[in-house]
């Protein structure tokens, strides 16, 4: 099967890459650049590398408390992308949308906080907390400090052979003692797109808090949070043609009223006096301290070009290079997918191993063609344990990947077979 993905009308990759200045690059050699390390970070667009720098160039100034022109533009340009954002995923209220450094600090922001409310809501010895085995360290780290601090005990979701989440222990695992259940919408090493609606409706059921990792997902899926039903969802910018240092936690109001804050300082206060202080409504009371301005202006504009190509042309992309990928790679003997080899409920990820070849190795040789793909545990150690291996190589795939990078990547393996003589 072909699926030429370039010969789409509505969708065209080669008119999207002009785009992104780096995939113009040629490499050591004179070789182009094959980017396949997307789930790692995406590129930019030229229209979001000039948002920020115009940003720096004319309109500088610190927001929410510099009384001058600038200062005006530059908040009107900061709040003006948390607009955008809680639209693009759907966000019931611009003021659910907390700006953080990325994923890890909103993960952990909300392990943090939920680790200090008193009331019905503590955590304490006898309460569970579930994750899953196929969690970014990003999703577990925070709950293992939490359990640390509190006495709670951590369970999780297995995984099947076929790398999709066991649900068969479902009612068990999410019970009575449950009061947080965190997963991953889309596996970065596995490439699985979990069923978050029965986990949701579970959890709900025994008044347990939903928290999802979505930094894989709101790259490349239509999100709409008002109908997901979780009770936060963490993401971060630079996946999804945005800058890096900033990151996105969304939380439905009316828990993050009941929150205590995260960092303490300037503007996430209502007033300060020498014994005690008050903290302002959210967003501010979890944004301490001068914002990541010209990355959310970033953010901002990554959202506007998302958005003018529409997120079901890019999931429809991200399908058809995922399932044409799949193909392709079977067709490499000795080699082996770890996560689904059908391109159903699945993302752009694939990790896999060759037979004989350390995945260090196999990137150092693509690297020398030109060709960029991950190796190592993708910050994701339990699922390699999962699967018994070390390591994996992981190829992942965005909006601007052609069919032509995938078939470079499996001739280039077929030279790296060669190569290492297996
Ligand atoms: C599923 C998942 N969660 C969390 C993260 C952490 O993202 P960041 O490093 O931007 O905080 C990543 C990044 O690879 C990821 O893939």
């Amino acid at each position: 099967m072909t699926v030429s993905t370039e010969s789409a009308s509505a969708y065209d990759v080669a008119k999207i890459r002009e785009d992104f200045p780096v995939l113009a690059r040629r490499l050591d050699g004179d070789k182009p650049l094959v980017y396949l390390d997307s789930a790692n970070t995406s590129h930019k667009p030229q229209v979001v590398i000039d948002a920020v720098a115009d940003h720096y160039a004319m309109h500088n100034a610190n927001v929410a408390r510099a009384m001058h022109q600038l200062g005006a533009e530059a908040t009107a340009a900061f709040e003006g992308a948390r607009d955008k954002v809680a639209r693009f995923v759907g966000a019931p209220s611009r003021d659910e949308v907390v700006f953080t450094k990325n994923a890890t600090e909103a993960l952990n922001l909300v392990a943090h906080v939920l680790g200090s409310v008193r009331g019905s809501r503590q955590i304490g010895a006898s309460s569970e907390i579930v994750i899953t085995e196929m969690e970014h360290h990003s999703n577990i780290v925070p709950w293992q400090l939490l359990c640390e601090r509190t006495g709670a005990r951590l369970r999780w979701f297995g995984i099947t052979d076929d790398g999709r989440l066991d649900l068969g222990a479902l009612d068990e695992l999410v019970n009575e003692h449950t009061s947080v259940v965190s997963l991953t919408w889309v596996s970065n090493a596995l490439g699985t797109v979990n069923p978050l609606a029965p986990i949701i409706e579970r959890a709900h059921e025994v008044g347990a808090l939903v928290v999802v990792d979505a930094s894989q997902a709101v790259p490349q899926l239509p999100v709409d949070l008002g109908s997901l039903g979780a009770d936060f969802v963490a993401f971060t910018g630079h996946k999804m043609v945005g800058p890096t240092g900033i990151g996105v936690l969304w939380g439905r109001y009316d828990l993050l009223a009941e929150l205590p804050p995260f960092l303490g300082g300037g503007e996430m206060i209502a007033t300060v006096s020498m014994e005690r202080s008050t903290y302002a409504a959210p967003p501010s009371r979890f944004e301490a301290g001068t914002p990541q301005i010209a990355q959310a202006v970033g953010l901002g504009a990554a959202v506007d070009y998302l958005e003018s190509m529409g997120m079901k042309a890019v999931a429809e992309h991200e399908r058809a290079i995922t399932a044409y990928a799949l193909e392709r790679l079977q067709e490499v003997g000795g080699l082996r997918i770890v996560g689904p080899t059908e391109a159903v409920d699945r993302g752009g990820a694939i990790s896999f191993e060759l037979a004989g070849v350390h995945p260090h190795d196999i990137s150092q040789l693509l690297d020398s063609q030109g060709i960029a793909v991950r190796a190592g545990h993708h910050c994701a150690k339990p699922v390699h344990a999962r699967f018994g291996v070390q390591s994996t190589a992981r190829a992942s795939f965005y909006l601007y990947t052609t069919t032509a990078e995938v078939d470079a990547l499996v001739e280039g393996l077929e030279h790296t077979k060669r190569f290492f003589k297996v």
